[in-house]
């Protein structure tokens, strides 16, 4: 670990224009620099670089940050490597910072693997073209599917000798230690046995973004069903496959070249496409693609293509992927191959340029697939056509972006004649529910740590939110003003530091907790466009309701946020003269406020309960149906007689 004064040390001499120049060429305007961005394709220089503030942004992909980013980015290096990166170029020496015993012991555990793992490979690359076995078995197999040398070194294909433990012998001989090789996996020792994991297979190193070998995918060559076809290298310390997308070594420089990266099924996938000349391709080996292989995709592209085989599996596998890649806020299309061809076999049996032609033609975006692929049954079926917009809706409704929502929302709307206006209402539905589920999981893991409990009364399950127009309106006035200033902070732990909960995410809480719903649809949507921005992480900005694209949500921002408001007539007449700015009395003023909210309802909610019992009592409804509607009445009462009692300040002491 670089200690800290050496990292300070970089930061201050790395001068992001210097830094920037041995990658771009960049021209002085007025204070800044510009140039031509290296992260996307463009004519006109787009991409800025502030010396004063040390940063670069492009204007044209969005892509902006520190020196160190622009290392990270640019090099494809983490961030203690493009620290390094740095150092080095200016000199700096690194002075690590110490490390514990334990953390000693992980990394040379770490590192110890690496160095079996690369042995290993070594070995298997070796057999494959110099053991008469290798040769014969090994390499005359990879000739005859096709596979050419210069794929064989790149990929560096090995071969595993069909012996118990020629690998294991052969590594203990060198002085590599059995303990690790067990550990990375390649040596199983079981009682007084040991023996090889891989024996009689085609050997396919898996290698981590850095090019380091993290395990391998051995296929066998045995004809036999008893041997399984691909055996991979079990989890390790160094080995995780969720995060491990095979081929992304030799893939990276291609897809960020062509911003583009194709996802297919397995290890001969992903080597026929590269033999073609497709070379921005991977493939999640062996699982179900995962988040975190999406996100190692994301750091060189936003857009995914997925190829799979036109059979069943493939084509439920690919939709699968689909929602995974599109939550991520990328963009994603499909490429169905002829029925009964992979791509291997596709591309085995096609010209280079045939493959490409391929590609262009028949790659389409999601909604038009998964259109194309139910409208058969869907035609004439409404049932059949109501679930699948509603898949569409599902899938739309994952992408984070507004924007590309609703471009999809417009495609949608024309290719299954549905009018917009439905789409976003469903697309919104599903949204707004899985941000106050989100929302709510979370917050039951602090709730449930939470020491002292400084819940307001809950509502009875079976009571219905009503109009409280000015009370609706004074939440959102504070959540909009006051939002993310601190209310309380409280401990889950005594030996933890105190945690703040600002007066958004108590209001939120409160509003959630209820399962309340505003009934001022303008109100509604500010809460929910507010939830959403807290399931991120943050606090939205102000600016963001005061210049919202709905009118009515920015002259009501404006409104509520004019100076003027704080003098409300809410305010005055609940607590008589005051001298105090508003913001000294959150405390008080935030869950009065809720209180005011739910009192309303409750009050509402006790009328129509007393009106219900007479009814039901005028039709002769049976004694149980009413002391059923008496019961509710009481437990209304005894809600009303609990918050009241609810109050800010004695919460809060
Ligand atoms: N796979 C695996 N374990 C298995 C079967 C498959 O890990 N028992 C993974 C491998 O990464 C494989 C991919 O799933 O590459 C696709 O499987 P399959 O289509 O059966 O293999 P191919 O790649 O087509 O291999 P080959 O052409 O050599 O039969
Ligand atoms: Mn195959």
């Amino acid at each position: 670990m670089i200690d800290r004064e050496t990292k300070e040390k970089i930061i201050e001499t790395a001068e992001i224009t210097d830094v920037i120049g041995d990658f771009v060429n960049l021209k002085k305007r007025g204070t800044n620099y510009m140039g031509l961005c290296p992260f996307h394709n463009e004519k006109t220089p787009s991409f800025n670089v502030s010396p004063s503030k040390g940063i670069f942004k492009c204007f044209g992909c969005g892509k902006g940050g520190n020196a160190i980013n622009f290392i990270m980015e640019h090099e494809h290096l983490s961030y203690p490597e493009a620290l390094k990166y740095l150092a080095n170029k200016y000199n700096i020496e690194i002075r690590e910072k110490e490390l514990t015993a334990e953390e000693v012991e992980e990394k040379n555990l770490r590192d110890s693997l690496l160095i079996v793992s690369n042995f290993a490979k070594k070995h298997f690359v070796h057999n494959l073209h110099h053991h008469e076995e290798g040769k014969k078995i090994g390499l005359s197999y990879l000739q005859e599917r096709g596979i050419r040398e210069d794929m064989i070194e790149r990929f560096e294909l090995g071969y595993s000798l069909d012996q118990w433990e020629g690998f294991t012998r052969a590594a203990i001989q060198k002085g590599y230690k059995q303990e690790y090789l067990e550990k990375a996996g390649l040596t199983v020792a079981k009682e007084n046995k040991r023996y090889d994991r891989f024996r009689g297979r085609i050997m396919f190193p898996i290698r981590s973004l850095s090019g380091n070998v993290l395990g391998f995918g051995g296929r066998t060559l045995k004809k036999d069903d008893k041997t399984a076809k691909y055996l991979n290298s079990p989890e390790s310390d160094i080995y995780h496959k969720s995060n491990i997308l095979y081929g992304i070594y030799q893939a990276k420089k291609a897809i960020t070249r062509s911003d583009k990266c194709y996802l297919v099924e397995g290890y001969t996938d992903v080597i026929a496409l590269h033999q073609s000349g497709v070379e921005n391709v991977v493939a999640a080996s062996g699982t179900s693609l995962t988040e975190q292989q999406v996100r190692l995709v994301k750091r060189f592209t936003a857009n995914i293509t997925i190829i799979f085989d036109g059979d069943e599996a493939g084509i439920k596998a690919s939709l699968r992927s689909i929602d995974l890649v599109l939550e991520q806020g990328m963009n994603v299309k499909v490429l169905p191959l002829p029925d009964g061809e992979d791509p291997d076999s596709f591309a085995s049996s096609h010209s280079a340029s045939e493959v490409e032609t391929y590609i262009q033609d028949y790659e389409t975006d999601f909604i038009h697939f998964k259109t194309r692929l139910l409208a058969r049954e869907a035609e004439n079926d409404p049932v059949k056509r109501a679930n699948l917009i509603n898949d569409i809706v599902r899938s739309i409704s994952v992408i984070p972006d507004g924007i590309m929502r609703s471009v999809y929302i417009k495609n949608c709307s024309g290719m299954l004649d549905i009018d917009e206006k439905i789409l976003y209402q469903e697309t919104n539905k599903i949204r707004n529910k899985r941000a106050r589920q989100k929302y709510k999981k979370e917050q039951g893991h602090r709730e449930k740590e939470e020491k002292n409990n400084q819940n307001l009364t809950t509502l009875p399950s079976f009571i219905q939110e009503v109009y409280s127009e000015t009370q609706e309106k004074e939440i959102i006035r504070l959540l909009l003003q006051y939002g993310e200033k601190e209310l309380y902070t409280y401990k889950d732990d005594k030996y933890e530091d105190p945690k703040s909960l600002s007066v958004a995410q108590y209001i939120i809480k409160e509003i959630l907790n209820d399962e309340l719903e505003f009934k001022n649809l303008i109100y509604k949507k500010i809460f929910e466009e507010y939830l959403e921005a807290l399931n991120k992480g943050e606090h939205p900005d102000k600016n963001h309701f005061i210049y919202h694209s709905d009118e009515k949500i920015s002259s009501l921002a404006a409104d509520l946020l004019s100076p003027g408001y704080e003098l409300s007539e809410f305010f005055r007449k609940k607590s008589g003269i005051y001298t105090e700015p508003e913001e000294m009395k959150l405390k008080m003023l935030v869950p009065e406020a809720i209180i005011a909210y739910k009192r309303k309802i409750l009050e509402k909610a006790q009328k129509d309960k007393v009106k219900e019992i007479q009814e039901a009592q005028q039709e002769n409804r049976e004694s149980g149906q009413i002391m059923e509607l008496q019961q509710e009445y009481q437990t209304i009462t005894s809600a009303i007689n609990s918050i009241s009692k609810d109050r800010g300040w004695v919460v809060f002491r």
